[in-house]
Formats: C-alpha cells, structure tokens, sequence
C-alpha cells in the first residue's frame, strides 16, 4: 500500500483518478450514494476521515450538514481549502488518534482511505468512540473487480520483463469489500457491506487512462522491471488503439461501502 506521505504530498495523483469516474456511463454520484447511506441531514454533525480534495466535504455542505475534514496530508487539506467556497473547519491528524472528544459525531465518513492506514483496527475504534450512540460510520472502499480492464492494459506493458507480476489494487491488498469487515467488525456492533451498480466508465481519451497509470507510479514503479514512463505511453497507446478500433475503451469499478453502527 502506498506511503502517503510520497502520494498525497499533493492532490495531483488523487485528481489524475478521480478524472476517471467523469467517465462513468450512466454517471454515478458516488458522494450521494454515500451521503445518502449515511443518512446525513442538516442537523447531522460529520467528520470526513481522510478527506482528500474535499469531494465528500463539499457534498456535506450542500445538504446544509456542520462537517469537519481531517487529513494526513496538509497539501490535501490545503487543495481543499482551495477548491471549496467555503471552507469548512480542517484538522490535520491521524484516522487513528482522533482529535475529537467522545460522542462528538453523528456521522463518521472514511472513504477510500481505510487502505492507507496501518493501524485500522485502532482506526474503528476511534471512528467508534467518536460517534454518539446511533451514529453511522460508512466507510467506502473497492473490490476485487476493481478497473479489472485497465489493469490488464498494464499487465500487458509489463509482464514481457516481470511476467509474474501482478496490479493488485491497493483496497484489495489491505481494506477491500471482501476483506475489509473484520477490522471494521472489531469495534461496531453491526457491520453491513453495500454494492451498489456503479455502472461502465466508458473513455474516448487515451491520456485519462495514461494519467491514470501515471499517478500509481510512486507505488507500483518500483515492483517493476520496465521504467514506469514506458509503462505509461504503452498503456496510452494500447488505449488509443482500442479507442481507434471500437470507439472507446471500457472499464468498470467495483466500488461499495461498509455502514457501521
Ligand atoms: C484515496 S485518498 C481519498 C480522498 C477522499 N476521501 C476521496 O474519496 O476523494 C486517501 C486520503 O487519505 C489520507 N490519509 C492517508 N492515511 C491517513 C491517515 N492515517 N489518517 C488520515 N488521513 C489519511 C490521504 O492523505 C488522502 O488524502
């Protein structure tokens, strides 16, 4: 699982990503689905877990909901601050030694960031204990089935010098839909696992997968023989030649969540 601190120095990773799931056909709002999971309301108190750029922060605010954004990362937590009107408060900690008292939420988001964090049993505790009673934490993460189809575009550019290597997504390695209970498990009551059909990401631009490939480059590089840049322009041009041949280059996530009381 890749070190944070190289990865999320920035959000300029994260965003080469997310750039992907513009493509989903029909579109699928995964920060709705979330927020709706939850059940966030106006009067519902949130903490999103690893916020990132603040996607989820700004849809929290849109319902009218006091959220805070906590962060590892100060550059996220600034790109955050950036790209919201209004910026909700910010802390800078870890999801495993929450600055917050006892009782303080009513909603506890973490998504796609369980994966990233070595102590996760610690984590559900503290997500736990921060909750009032009847509070909900959702944490969302990816499955097994994960952008199966571009991760085969880079087995193929990879495996004539290290053919037994494998893309194993990050969440599949540490906190996945299959997986990922248990730890969660160890400190709420009930944990329910949820699939929704997030549908095709269907992509007419070679460089959207390229970016794509690029931004993992940090953690996957090194596991590899082939230099990651001539990984990625054979995977841009691998894309292209589907986009050329079919009209677009297809793939599909696999992602869901967890909801905890
Ligand atoms: C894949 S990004 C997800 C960002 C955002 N939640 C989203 O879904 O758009 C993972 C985020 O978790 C943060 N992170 C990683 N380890 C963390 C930890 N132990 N505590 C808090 N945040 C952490 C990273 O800095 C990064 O912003």
């Amino acid at each position: 699982v890749p070190d944070s601190s190289t990865q999320y120095v920035t959000d300029r990773n994260l965003v080469a990503r997310q750039r992907l799931w513009d493509h989903q056909d029909p579109p699928f709002d995964v920060v709705a689905w979330t927020l709706d999971l939850a059940g966030v309301t106006p009067s519902t108190p949130v903490v999103d877990v690893g916020c990132g750029n603040g996607h989820y922060l700004a849809g929290v605010r849109d319902r009218g909901a006091w959220v805070v954004g906590l962060d590892l990362s100060i550059g996220m937590l600034t790109a955050a601050q950036t790209s919201l009107s209004i910026s909700p408060a910010m802390v800078a900690a870890d999801a495993a030694a929450l600055p917050f008292p006892d009782r303080t939420f009513g909603v506890v988001l973490a998504p796609h960031m369980l994966y990233h964090v070595p102590a996760r049993r610690a984590a559900a505790a503290e997500f736990r204990r921060v909750l009032v009673p009847g509070g909900v934490c959702v944490a969302v993460t990816n499955g097994a089935r994960h952008i199966a189809s571009l991760r085969a575009l880079v087995h193929e550019a990879v495996r004539q010098d290290s053919p037994d290597w494998v893309m194993m997504d990050w969440a599949v390695q540490a906190f996945s839909l299959e997986n990922g209970g248990e730890a969660l498990e160890s400190a709420f009551d009930e944990v329910r696992c949820v699939r929704p059909d997030a549908g095709r990401v269907v992509i007419r631009d070679a460089s959207v997968v390229a970016d794509y490939v690029a931004s993992v480059g940090d953690h996957y590089g090194p596991e590899v023989e082939r230099p990651w840049p001539e990984v990625v322009e054979e995977v841009r041009r691998s894309a292209q030649r589907v986009i050329d041949t079919e009209g677009a280059f297809v793939t599909a996530g696999d992602v869901g969540a967890f909801v905890c009381r």
